[in-house]
């Protein structure tokens, strides 16, 4: 109920409106952001990096709804990764959304601007991945992965799969005939019973599943979860069937978990923190809060802390 509280509200820009002048959710983001400049987004990569972490920078912002715009996304895509040519000398790679480089207005506007980033991306050997949005992008975005991105540009380029849907355990094996770079996750959207599990113990089942196809037979998997007891299933997993650490990654998002990314780490396992950035930090925020509710406490109270000493 709360969950789809909150995703409800990730998508209303009026609440956003008023989210962002308070200076608490501000600060309670920048939990999860690395700030709105493309500025703080290099310090806090170059920070990680240098801790021997690998960084996905995002920038922040999805369905765009005119050519200018999505134009607009490409070229900041392209400044990133510009910066992370010319700033960075550790391993960062960029993660994109098709919504914001135009898929609303066609898989023909959407890669072409995605070619123009990959191009760039391939001059100069850095690695994009594809998110995935919610399940009305699915069959689109795989299609277009696997038809005219991977042809052409291999594995500079990955996607991504989501544990909660059903449709998934096909998606992997799609993915793993043509060797593709997959990152799985459970899911982070609001999705009806017909095309996604319902109850947590579905998506898990699913996630260890999915997980154990990808490190069989995948390419370089990302494993992305915070959640203990799928780390668990991998590690196990990987041991008893001497999967060497190298072969897989563990995927975080930044500002969550950050005690389990560091053990992972100790233990030899490479990792990458997810960096989102940039001023639309709103729905990412509320996606972030649907899934663990006491940080809706924790920044309610923040909010009226700030309301009553009156600033
Ligand atoms: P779960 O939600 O069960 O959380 C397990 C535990 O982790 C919680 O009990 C809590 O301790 C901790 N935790 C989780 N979220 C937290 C939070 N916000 N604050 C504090 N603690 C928290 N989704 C998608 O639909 N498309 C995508 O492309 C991506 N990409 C992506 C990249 C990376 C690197 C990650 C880690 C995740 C995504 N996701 C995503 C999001 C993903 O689908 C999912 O919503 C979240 O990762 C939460 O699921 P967990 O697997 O962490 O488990």
């Amino acid at each position: 109920m709360m969950r789809s509280g909150l995703l409800w509200l990730s998508e209303r820009q009026g609440i956003f409106n008023f989210v962002k002048r308070n200076g608490l959710a501000r600060k309670f983001a920048s939990r999860f952001v690395a700030g709105e400049s493309l500025d703080s987004a290099i310090d806090v990569a170059r920070t990680l990096n240098s801790q021997g972490i690998g960084v996905s920078l995002d920038l922040l912002g999805e369905s765009v709804s005119d050519r200018r715009e999505a134009e607009g996304a490409r070229d900041q895509v392209i400044e990133i990764l510009d910066r992370i040519k010319s700033d960075l000398t550790g391993d960062t790679n960029v993660s994109i959304k098709l919504t914001q480089m135009g898929l609303d207005l066609g898989d023909d506007v959407a890669f072409a601007n995605l070619r123009k980033v990959l191009e760039h991306a391939q001059e100069q050997g850095t690695f994009v991945r594809i998110d995935m949005e919610a399940s009305e992008y699915t069959e689109r975005t795989i299609e277009l992965f696997r038809e005219r991105v991977h042809p052409e540009f291999g594995n500079l380029c990955g996607v991504v799969i989501q544990s909660y849907l059903r449709r998934s355990a096909e998606d992997i094996e799609r993915l793993i005939e043509i060797h593709a770079r997959v990152r799985l996750c459970k899911g982070a959207y609001s999705e009806p019973a017909s095309v996604a599990f319902q109850e947590r113990a579905e998506v898990d089942r699913s996630y260890v599943s999915l997980g154990e196809r990808l490190l069989q037979e995948g390419n370089y998997p990302a494993i992305a979860t915070h959640d203990e007891k799928m780390v668990d299933a991998t590690l196990a997993f990987v041991r008893k069937n001497n999967i060497a650490p190298k072969r897989f990654e563990f995927q975080m998002l930044y500002g969550v978990r950050r005690d389990l990314e560091e053990k992972l780490r100790k233990q030899g396992f490479n990792t990458r923190l997810y960096v989102p950035f940039g001023t639309q930090w709103y729905p990412y925020l509320m996606r972030r809060l649907a899934e663990r509710p006491s940080n809706v406490m924790f920044m309610t109270m923040s909010v009226l802390k700030e309301a009553i000493a009156g600033r």
